[in-house]
Protein backbone atom coordinates (compact mmCIF):
# COMPACT_ATOMS: atom_id res chain seq x y z
CA UNK A 1 0.00 0.00 0.00
CA UNK A 2 1.63 2.71 -0.92
CA UNK A 3 0.04 6.04 -1.08
CA UNK A 4 2.89 9.26 -1.50
CA UNK A 5 3.66 12.10 0.30
CA UNK A 6 6.71 14.30 -0.69
CA UNK A 7 7.11 15.66 2.48
CA UNK A 8 7.55 12.55 4.39
CA UNK A 9 9.35 11.12 0.94
CA UNK A 10 11.43 13.67 1.98
CA UNK A 11 12.22 13.19 5.19
CA UNK A 12 12.70 9.60 4.93
CA UNK A 13 15.52 9.72 2.79
CA UNK A 14 17.57 12.56 4.70
CA UNK A 15 17.23 9.95 7.38
CA UNK A 16 18.30 7.20 5.43
CA UNK A 17 21.11 9.28 3.59
CA UNK A 18 24.14 7.71 5.80
CA UNK A 19 23.48 4.31 5.48
CA UNK A 20 21.92 4.24 1.69
CA UNK A 21 24.86 3.68 -0.18
CA UNK A 22 25.83 0.28 2.02
CA UNK A 23 22.64 -1.49 1.66
CA UNK A 24 21.91 -1.07 -2.08
CA UNK A 25 23.71 -3.31 -4.34
CA UNK A 26 20.37 -3.44 -6.05
CA UNK A 27 19.68 -0.10 -6.94
CA UNK A 28 23.57 0.42 -8.26
CA UNK A 29 23.49 -2.81 -10.69
CA UNK A 30 20.12 -0.98 -12.31
CA UNK A 31 21.99 2.17 -12.34
CA UNK A 32 24.82 1.09 -14.01
CA UNK A 33 22.64 -0.45 -17.01
CA UNK A 34 19.95 2.22 -17.03
CA UNK A 35 23.52 4.45 -17.69
CA UNK A 36 25.07 2.28 -20.15
CA UNK A 37 21.60 1.94 -22.20
CA UNK A 38 22.55 5.93 -22.93
CA UNK A 39 26.24 5.60 -23.32
CA UNK A 40 26.58 6.19 -26.86
CA UNK A 41 24.41 9.28 -27.46
CA UNK A 42 25.87 12.68 -28.00
CA UNK A 43 23.91 14.46 -25.06
CA UNK A 44 25.83 17.79 -24.01
CA UNK A 45 23.44 18.58 -21.14
CA UNK A 46 22.38 15.83 -18.50
CA UNK A 47 20.01 15.70 -15.85
CA UNK A 48 19.58 12.66 -13.19
CA UNK A 49 16.34 13.79 -11.59
CA UNK A 50 16.26 11.45 -7.96
CA UNK A 51 20.00 11.72 -7.98
CA UNK A 52 20.28 10.11 -4.14
CA UNK A 53 24.05 9.72 -3.27
CA UNK A 54 24.20 10.46 -6.77
CA UNK A 55 25.63 7.07 -8.51
CA UNK A 56 23.76 7.51 -11.43
CA UNK A 57 24.99 11.15 -12.13
CA UNK A 58 28.87 9.63 -11.43
CA UNK A 59 28.35 7.56 -13.95
CA UNK A 60 26.98 9.88 -16.57
CA UNK A 61 30.06 11.56 -16.52
CA UNK A 62 32.32 9.06 -16.52
CA UNK A 63 30.44 8.19 -19.78
CA UNK A 64 30.25 11.55 -21.07
CA UNK A 65 33.34 13.73 -19.62
CA UNK A 66 32.55 16.92 -21.53
CA UNK A 67 28.84 17.00 -20.66
CA UNK A 68 27.44 18.86 -18.08
CA UNK A 69 25.64 16.87 -15.72
CA UNK A 70 23.37 18.09 -12.72
CA UNK A 71 22.34 15.79 -10.04
CA UNK A 72 18.64 16.56 -8.64
CA UNK A 73 16.80 15.48 -5.70
CA UNK A 74 14.00 16.25 -2.96
CA UNK A 75 16.01 15.16 -0.01
CA UNK A 76 18.84 17.67 1.42
CA UNK A 77 20.46 14.71 3.58
CA UNK A 78 20.83 12.44 0.27
CA UNK A 79 22.29 15.91 -1.81
CA UNK A 80 24.68 16.15 1.20
CA UNK A 81 26.06 12.54 0.99
CA UNK A 82 26.54 13.01 -3.17
CA UNK A 83 28.52 15.77 -2.78
CA UNK A 84 30.70 14.43 0.15
CA UNK A 85 31.32 11.08 -2.09
CA UNK A 86 31.47 13.00 -5.10
CA UNK A 87 33.50 16.01 -4.50
CA UNK A 88 36.01 17.04 -6.60
CA UNK A 89 34.00 15.80 -9.65
CA UNK A 90 32.43 19.04 -11.75
CA UNK A 91 28.43 18.15 -11.15
CA UNK A 92 26.10 20.44 -10.17
CA UNK A 93 23.71 18.89 -7.34
CA UNK A 94 19.94 20.61 -6.80
CA UNK A 95 17.78 20.61 -4.32
CA UNK A 96 13.85 20.30 -6.27
CA UNK A 97 11.30 18.80 -6.83
CA UNK A 98 10.82 16.36 -9.84
CA UNK A 99 7.23 17.74 -10.36
CA UNK A 100 8.66 21.12 -10.44
CA UNK A 101 11.66 21.76 -12.18
CA UNK A 102 13.94 24.66 -11.76
CA UNK A 103 15.12 24.84 -15.35
CA UNK A 104 14.08 26.88 -18.57
CA UNK A 105 11.92 25.01 -21.49
CA UNK A 106 14.73 22.73 -23.70
CA UNK A 107 17.28 23.01 -21.35
CA UNK A 108 18.67 19.58 -21.12
CA UNK A 109 19.81 16.55 -24.23
CA UNK A 110 18.92 13.48 -21.84
CA UNK A 111 17.21 12.84 -18.35
CA UNK A 112 18.37 9.99 -16.39
CA UNK A 113 16.67 8.72 -13.34
CA UNK A 114 16.69 5.43 -11.45
CA UNK A 115 14.34 4.32 -9.01
CA UNK A 116 13.01 7.78 -8.40
CA UNK A 117 9.66 8.48 -9.69
CA UNK A 118 7.39 5.97 -8.32
CA UNK A 119 7.35 8.37 -5.26
CA UNK A 120 5.99 11.21 -7.38
CA UNK A 121 2.77 12.48 -6.06
CA UNK A 122 1.69 12.73 -9.33
CA UNK A 123 3.82 10.84 -12.36
CA UNK A 124 1.91 12.65 -14.97
CA UNK A 125 2.98 16.39 -13.76
CA UNK A 126 6.49 14.93 -13.25
CA UNK A 127 6.80 13.55 -16.70
CA UNK A 128 5.33 16.72 -18.09
CA UNK A 129 7.92 18.48 -16.58
CA UNK A 130 10.95 16.27 -17.83
CA UNK A 131 8.92 16.46 -21.11
CA UNK A 132 9.65 20.51 -20.48
CA UNK A 133 12.82 21.26 -19.89
CA UNK A 134 14.37 18.35 -22.49
CA UNK A 135 15.06 19.61 -26.18
CA UNK A 136 12.89 18.05 -29.01
CA UNK A 137 15.00 14.78 -29.86
CA UNK A 138 16.20 14.47 -26.47
CA UNK A 139 16.15 10.70 -24.98
CA UNK A 140 14.63 10.28 -21.85
CA UNK A 141 15.49 7.24 -20.13
CA UNK A 142 14.48 6.04 -16.59
CA UNK A 143 13.71 3.02 -14.18
CA UNK A 144 11.00 2.68 -11.47
CA UNK A 145 9.95 0.60 -9.00
CA UNK A 146 6.70 -0.85 -9.91
CA UNK A 147 3.15 -1.77 -8.67
CA UNK A 148 4.00 -5.54 -8.11
CA UNK A 149 7.11 -4.13 -5.59
CA UNK A 150 6.58 -6.24 -2.34
CA UNK A 151 3.53 -7.75 -3.06
CA UNK A 152 3.98 -10.57 -0.93
CA UNK A 153 4.29 -8.21 1.95
CA UNK A 154 1.35 -6.12 1.53
CA UNK A 155 -0.98 -9.72 0.97
CA UNK A 156 0.29 -10.79 4.18
CA UNK A 157 -0.61 -7.83 5.62
CA UNK A 158 -3.96 -7.46 3.92
CA UNK A 159 -4.34 -11.07 4.97
CA UNK A 160 -4.18 -10.36 8.97
CA UNK A 161 -5.26 -6.61 8.60
CA UNK A 162 -8.67 -6.07 6.91
CA UNK A 163 -8.27 -2.58 7.29
CA UNK A 164 -5.12 -2.49 5.15
CA UNK A 165 -6.56 -1.72 1.84
CA UNK A 166 -3.59 -2.10 -1.05
CA UNK A 167 -3.15 0.96 -3.63
CA UNK A 168 -0.16 0.15 -6.31
CA UNK A 169 3.13 2.14 -7.42
CA UNK A 170 2.61 2.52 -10.93
CA UNK A 171 2.89 -0.22 -13.23
CA UNK A 172 3.72 -0.42 -16.73
CA UNK A 173 0.67 0.96 -18.29
CA UNK A 174 0.22 3.32 -15.86
CA UNK A 175 3.72 4.70 -16.91
CA UNK A 176 3.33 4.22 -20.81
CA UNK A 177 -0.12 6.34 -20.43
CA UNK A 178 1.88 9.00 -18.25
CA UNK A 179 4.24 9.21 -20.90
CA UNK A 180 1.96 9.64 -23.58
CA UNK A 181 0.09 12.66 -21.93
CA UNK A 182 3.16 14.17 -20.90
CA UNK A 183 3.92 14.02 -25.00
CA UNK A 184 6.49 11.58 -25.45
CA UNK A 185 7.01 9.29 -28.60
CA UNK A 186 8.84 6.41 -29.42
CA UNK A 187 8.23 5.03 -25.96
CA UNK A 188 9.56 1.82 -25.09
CA UNK A 189 8.76 0.00 -21.97
CA UNK A 190 9.86 -3.32 -20.10
CA UNK A 191 9.94 -4.75 -16.81
CA UNK A 192 11.53 -7.48 -14.71
CA UNK A 193 10.85 -8.86 -11.18
CA UNK A 194 14.26 -9.10 -9.07
CA UNK A 195 13.03 -11.20 -6.15
CA UNK A 196 15.49 -10.94 -2.99
CA UNK A 197 15.66 -13.14 -0.20
CA UNK A 198 15.50 -12.01 3.64
CA UNK A 199 15.45 -13.92 7.01
CA UNK A 200 11.70 -12.87 7.80
CA UNK A 201 9.30 -9.77 7.76
CA UNK A 202 11.47 -7.97 10.45
CA UNK A 203 14.35 -7.92 8.67
CA UNK A 204 12.48 -6.65 5.15
CA UNK A 205 11.00 -4.27 6.92
CA UNK A 206 13.94 -3.06 8.71
CA UNK A 207 15.89 -2.84 5.26
CA UNK A 208 12.70 -0.59 3.59
CA UNK A 209 13.10 1.72 6.35
CA UNK A 210 17.12 1.88 6.00
CA UNK A 211 16.66 3.11 2.78
CA UNK A 212 14.24 5.79 2.41
CA UNK A 213 11.28 3.53 1.34
CA UNK A 214 9.20 3.15 4.60
CA UNK A 215 6.98 6.29 3.11
CA UNK A 216 3.97 4.27 2.46
CA UNK A 217 0.68 4.04 4.43
CA UNK A 218 2.68 0.73 6.02
CA UNK A 219 4.21 3.65 8.72
CA UNK A 220 -0.08 4.59 9.15
CA UNK A 221 -1.23 1.27 10.53
CA UNK A 222 -0.04 -0.13 13.91
CA UNK A 223 2.29 -3.19 13.54
CA UNK A 224 2.05 -4.57 16.92
CA UNK A 225 4.75 -6.77 18.11
CA UNK A 226 1.56 -10.00 17.55
CA UNK A 227 0.40 -8.43 14.82
CA UNK A 228 3.92 -8.62 12.93
CA UNK A 229 4.00 -12.08 14.14
CA UNK A 230 1.13 -13.05 12.51
CA UNK A 231 2.25 -11.62 9.12
CA UNK A 232 5.95 -13.06 9.56
CA UNK A 233 3.95 -16.22 9.89
CA UNK A 234 1.98 -16.19 7.11
CA UNK A 235 4.25 -14.39 4.53
CA UNK A 236 6.48 -17.65 5.81
CA UNK A 237 4.00 -19.96 4.49
CA UNK A 238 2.92 -18.39 1.38
CA UNK A 239 6.03 -16.93 -0.11
CA UNK A 240 9.10 -19.31 1.56
CA UNK A 241 12.20 -18.79 0.22
CA UNK A 242 15.29 -21.35 1.30
CA UNK A 243 15.02 -21.02 4.97
CA UNK A 244 13.42 -17.46 4.78
CA UNK A 245 11.15 -15.07 2.44
CA UNK A 246 11.08 -14.10 -0.76
CA UNK A 247 10.72 -10.44 -1.94
CA UNK A 248 9.61 -8.97 -5.02
CA UNK A 249 10.42 -5.72 -6.60
CA UNK A 250 9.39 -4.89 -10.47
CA UNK A 251 11.26 -2.70 -12.03
CA UNK A 252 10.15 -0.88 -15.05
CA UNK A 253 12.57 0.43 -17.16
CA UNK A 254 11.06 3.38 -19.40
CA UNK A 255 13.27 4.75 -22.99
CA UNK A 256 11.56 7.67 -24.66
CA UNK A 257 12.06 10.59 -26.96
CA UNK A 258 10.93 14.34 -27.20
C1 LIG B 1 15.45 4.93 -4.16
S1 LIG B 1 16.29 6.48 -4.17
C2 LIG B 1 17.21 6.33 -5.69
C3 LIG B 1 18.43 7.20 -5.69
C4 LIG B 1 19.37 7.01 -6.86
N1 LIG B 1 18.74 7.37 -8.13
C5 LIG B 1 19.88 5.59 -6.89
O1 LIG B 1 19.58 4.89 -7.86
O2 LIG B 1 20.57 5.19 -5.94
C6 LIG B 1 15.00 7.60 -4.62
C7 LIG B 1 15.45 9.06 -4.58
O3 LIG B 1 14.43 9.85 -5.18
C8 LIG B 1 14.30 11.04 -4.43
N2 LIG B 1 12.95 11.58 -4.67
C9 LIG B 1 11.78 11.07 -4.27
N3 LIG B 1 10.76 11.84 -4.68
C10 LIG B 1 11.30 12.87 -5.39
C11 LIG B 1 10.77 13.98 -6.06
N4 LIG B 1 9.45 14.20 -6.09
N5 LIG B 1 11.61 14.84 -6.66
C12 LIG B 1 12.96 14.64 -6.62
N6 LIG B 1 13.53 13.58 -6.00
C13 LIG B 1 12.72 12.70 -5.39
C14 LIG B 1 14.54 10.62 -2.99
O4 LIG B 1 14.88 11.71 -2.16
C15 LIG B 1 15.66 9.61 -3.16
O5 LIG B 1 16.93 10.19 -3.06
Amino acid sequence: MWTIFTDKVRKAFTDAADQYDILTSLHKEIGRELVKKTARLDAARILDVGCGTGYVANKAKFFFPESAIVGLDLSEGMLGKARQLHEGIPIDWVQADAQALPFKAETFDLLLSSLAYQWAEDLSAAFQEAYRILRPGAVFNITLFGGRTCEELFLSLTANNPQFKARSLPGVDQTREALGRAGFGHVDIDFELIKIEFKNVFELLQWLKAIGANTTDLDTIFLGKQMLARVDEYYHKHFPYNAGICASFEVIWAYAQK
